[in-house]
């Protein structure tokens, strides 16, 4: 290895490399591994190379985060934890309870995060006053990806009621196509049912899975929930069972599926097969969740780990991660909208820029809740518990409606 010209010896090249390693490399736990999700996350890596900051990749596929968590424990038991870690909501406070976060709120401080950061992430970003993560967006689970060329062949607008969606999907039928993409893993049919309850009401959303009231869990109006989800494994295709979310959004990019009730990570992958809002498909509101939001953000927690150079490292990620120039290139990509309200909408699509409406609007009027499917309602217990049920109506094991939330109630009271 030569250095300003000299030939230095193996010893001193290696003590070199390996300490300026050592300086600012982070290894960052995640799991995006979709197609959109990988070009958002180069994003991210080259952002920090460009600061000097080495990135060692852990990736752990499987949509929603559940593996990733499962791994985290592993590597947090063994005392050996990542440097940062992509983390929803209540997963984040229940680490911070542990005490195995690092403390960010000198460079919070510092920049300001505090008055640019909306307050409901900021319930996830902080722990006793103190910030333990970096928000790098706000995604949205109340969205509908439709194709437009077979929303066109249907003759009918764009649904903005149970209805009407009902009517697309039958319609769709008729033309021959799978009318709903879907992916049978449980938190998929979770996502979808996030927008059927809002749908329902942003009340009864708050009641039954913020506020765990067991009226609102076991009752006439859950029971009508889960008839529509019922309903809608009829529009699905044989093929669903175990189905990654990104093949489901790859069914409705091709045409073979008419719509995907997803996350608006699904975007991503829409732009990343290069196709157009508006011209190859259509976004909107899960149909009667106009005006409200259920959001989840993705966070970086930055885990205790030992040496200054480490923690440095981890300041500098914070710091790009929350840099109002990377959150508009990283959520153009990603789907999702920034977690800075001061960002300008300028670089989104028009899907974008209604993301970000749609969210200063819930903001403003109280219709912004924390996504019951992306651990941003309840702690992981009681989100797992309430995925098991949910899973179970889809596929039929309950004998209606009225009988699944009966077993919601009682499964969710028996998780708390
Ligand atoms: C969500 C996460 C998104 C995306 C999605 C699918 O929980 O917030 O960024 O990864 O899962 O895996």
């Amino acid at each position: 290895m030569r250095l300003f010209g000299k030939t230095l010896t193996a010893t001193a090249a290696l003590v070199m490399t390996t300490s300026l390693a050592l300086a600012e490399d982070v290894e960052v736990l995640h799991w995006w591994t979709s197609g959109g999700e990988a070009a958002a996350l180069n994003v991210l890596k080259e952002d920090l190379a460009s600061k000097g900051i080495g990135w060692v990749d852990m990736p752990v596929a499987g949509g929603g985060g559940e593996a990733a968590m499962t791994a985290l424990r592993a590597r947090v038991t063994a005392g050996d934890p990542p440097t940062a870690v992509q983390m929803l909501g209540f997963d984040i406070l229940d680490w911070a309870g542990e005490g195995a976060l690092g403390d960010l709120t000198e460079v919070a401080t510092a920049e300001g995060w505090d008055a640019v950061v909306p307050t409901a992430l900021q319930a996830f970003s902080k722990a006793d006053g103190k910030w333990i993560a970096a928000p790098v967006n706000v995604h949205s689970t109340n969205w509908v990806w439709i194709n437009k060329a077979a929303l066109d062949a249907t003759g009918l607008g764009e649904p903005t009621t149970w209805e009407e969606l009902v009517a697309v999907l039958d319609k769709m039928k008729e033309n021959g196509i799978t009318p709903l993409g879907h992916g049978g893993q449980a938190w998929q049919d979770a996502t979808v049912f996030d927008g059927i309850v809002l749908g329902m009401g942003t009340d009864f959303y708050k009641a039954a899975f913020v506020d765990l009231d067991p009226a609102a869990l076991g009752g006439e109006q859950m029971a009508e929930a889960f008839n529509r989800l019922i309903k809608l494994r009829t529009y699905v295709d044989d093929n669903f069972s175990g189905r990654d979310w990104n093949l489901a959004s790859a069914m409705v990019i091709n045409g073979e599926a008419g719509m995907q009730m997803m996350g608006d990570w699904a975007k991503g992958e829409f732009l990343k097969a290069g196709k157009v809002p508006g011209t190859d498909f259509v976004c909107i509101r899960f149909p009667g969740t106009q005006g409200a939001v259920t959001f989840n953000s993705d966070q970086f927690a930055m885990f205790n780990v030992e040496g200054d150079a480490a923690k440095a490292a981890q300041g500098a990620m914070a710091s790009a991660i929350m840099n109002p120039t990377f959150q508009s290139a990283f959520n153009v990509v990603k789907g999702s909208v920034p977690a800075r309200t001061d960002v300008p909408n300028d670089a989104f699509d028009d899907c974008g820029k209604k993301g970000m409406a749609d969210l200063a609007e819930a903001n403003t009027s109280g219709k912004l809740f924390g996504s019951m499917a992306h651990g941003h309602a309840a702690p992981a217990a009681v989100k797992n518990a309430t995925y098991d049920v949910i899973t179970a109506a889809f596929n039929g094991e309950y004998a209606d409606g009225a009988a699944a939330a009966a077993a919601l109630a009682e499964a969710v009271a028996a998780a708390q």
